[in-house]
C-alpha cells in the first residue's frame, strides 16, 4: 500500500511538502497542484519551483497537469521530462471549481465523454511518459461512471486514482464508496483511493472495503493533522523520532509548524503573503485542537508577524491536539 500527499492548491506547494517530508511519515509520492498546460506553454517561476529537482531534491514529485487539449498535454508534458527529469505526469479530471469546469477541464471534461476520448487517445498515443490519472466519478448521476470505466480500461494509464464523488457533490456528504468498489471489478490497472480520510479510524475503515487499493492519497486529513501517517504506521515505523504519544505529536507540530513559517518567510516577500500561507494551512490544522475558535480567529486576523506569532504560541501552550 503506498501512500500519496493530495495535490492542494495554495497548500501542498514545494514549500509544504519539503517541511513536511522532513517532518512526518515521508509519502511514495507528491503530487503538485494542477498546472495549466497553454499553447506554447513556457514554465513560470512560480510553476518551475514545483517541479524542479533544484527545488525538491530527491522528494517523488508528480507534476499535475490541467488541460482539455491533447497537443497543449504533451507539449506541457515534455517540458517537465525534457528539462525536470520526470517520467511520469498526473491528469486532472477531478477539480470541481467552477471557472476550470465552465471551460470543460478538471471534473468538467468528465461531462464530454467523446472527447475525453478522442484527448486520451491521443495524449497516450504521442508520449512514452507514464500517465496516471486523478478522477471524480462523474459530473451529474452515478451512471455517468459506467461510461468513464468503459473508457478508462482501454488505456495503459500509471494508476487511477479516483476520488468516488460526482462534480455536483463538490466536497459534500460521504463520498460514493460502491462506485470506487465497481471500478476493482472493471479495470485491471492500479487503483488509488482518494477521499476523507481524516483519522486513523478511517483509514482502518477504508483498508476493510478496499484491501485492494494499490495506494491511499491524502489531502485535507493530513493538512489537518499532519502526523496523520504517522499514527497509522506507528507500529512499523522507527523514523524521525516516532512515538505514538500525543505530547509528541504535537511538538512534532510545533516544529512542522516553525519550519514552514520559517520557510516560507525565506520565499515569499512581505509579511501579507507569508500569513495568507499560513493562514490556509491553520483554517485546516486549527480544528485539530481543542477549543481552538478564539485561537483561530486571532490568527486569521493578525496583520503582522507579531500578532501572529503570539496567536500561535498560546494556541500551542493552552490547547490539546485531539488526535488522529
Ligand atoms: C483547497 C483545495 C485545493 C485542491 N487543489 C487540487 C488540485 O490542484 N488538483 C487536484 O487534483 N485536486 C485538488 N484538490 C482535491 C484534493 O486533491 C482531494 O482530491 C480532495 O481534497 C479530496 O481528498 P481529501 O478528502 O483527502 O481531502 C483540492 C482540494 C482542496 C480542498
Amino acid at each position: 500500500m503506498k501512500n500519496y500527499m493530495a495535490p492542494m492548491e495554495g497548500v501542498t506547494n514545494w514549500v509544504y511538502r519539503n517541511a513536511y517530508h522532513d517532518c512526518f511519515y515521508p509519502m511514495d509520492k507528491y503530487f503538485t497542484p494542477f498546472i495549466t498546460a497553454k499553447p506554447n506553454k513556457r514554465l513560470s517561476s512560480k510553476e518551475i519551483k514545483e517541479v524542479s529537482p533544484e527545488t525538491n531534491g530527491s522528494l517523488p514529485v508528480i507534476p499535475q497537469i490541467l488541460t482539455n487539449n491533447a497537443e497543449d498535454f504533451v507539449k506541457t508534458a515534455h517540458i517537465f521530462r525534457d528539462e525536470y527529469g520526470h517520467r511520469e505526469v498526473n491528469l486532472n479530471l477531478g477539480c470541481p471549481s467552477g471557472t476550470v469546469t465552465a471551460k470543460g477541464k478538471g471534473a468538467g471534461f468528465l461531462g464530454e465523454p467523446e472527447k475525453l476520448e478522442r484527448f486520451l487517445d491521443e495524449i497516450f498515443e504521442h508520449t512514452d511518459m507514464e500517465i496516471s490519472i486523478k478522477t471524480r466519478v462523474g459530473t451529474d448521476y452515478e451512471e455517468d461512471w459506467d461510461r468513464l470505466l468503459e473508457i478508462y480500461s482501454r488505456y495503459p494509464m500509471k494508476e487511477l486514482i479516483i476520488h468516488p464523488r460526482l462534480l455536483k457533490d463538490y466536497y459534500k456528504g460521504t463520498p460514493r464508496y460502491e462506485l470506487f468498489q465497481k471500478a476493482q471489478v472493471s479495470l485491471k490497472v492500479p487503483l488509488g483511493y482518494n477521499g476523507d480520510i481524516f483519522s486513523v479510524e478511517a483509514y482502518q475503515e477504508m483498508r476493510e472495503k478496499f484491501p485492494e487499493a494499490d495506494s491511499f492519497m491524502y489531502g485535507r486529513g493530513v493538512i489537518a493533522r499532519p502526523y496523520l501517517l504517522d499514527a497509522i504506521k506507528k507500529d512499523t515505523w522507527e523514523g524521525c523520532g516516532s512515538s505514538d504519544s500525543m505530547e509528541s505529536y504535537k511538538k512534532k507540530m510545533r516544529q512542522f509548524h516553525d519550519r514552514l513559517y520559517h520557510d516560507y518567510q525565506g520565499y515569499l516577500s512581505g509579511e501579507r503573503n507569508v500569513l495568507f500561507r499560513m493562514k490556509e494551512v491553520w483554517s485546516y490544522m486549527a480544528p485539530g485542537f481543542t477549543n481552538y475558535t478564539k485561537y483561530l480567529k486571532k490568527i486569521k486576523k493578525s496583520q503582522h508577524f507579531g500578532d501572529y506569532e503570539a496567536a500561535v504560541m498560546s494556541l500551542f501552550g493552552e490547547q490539546e491536539i485531539t488526535g488522529a
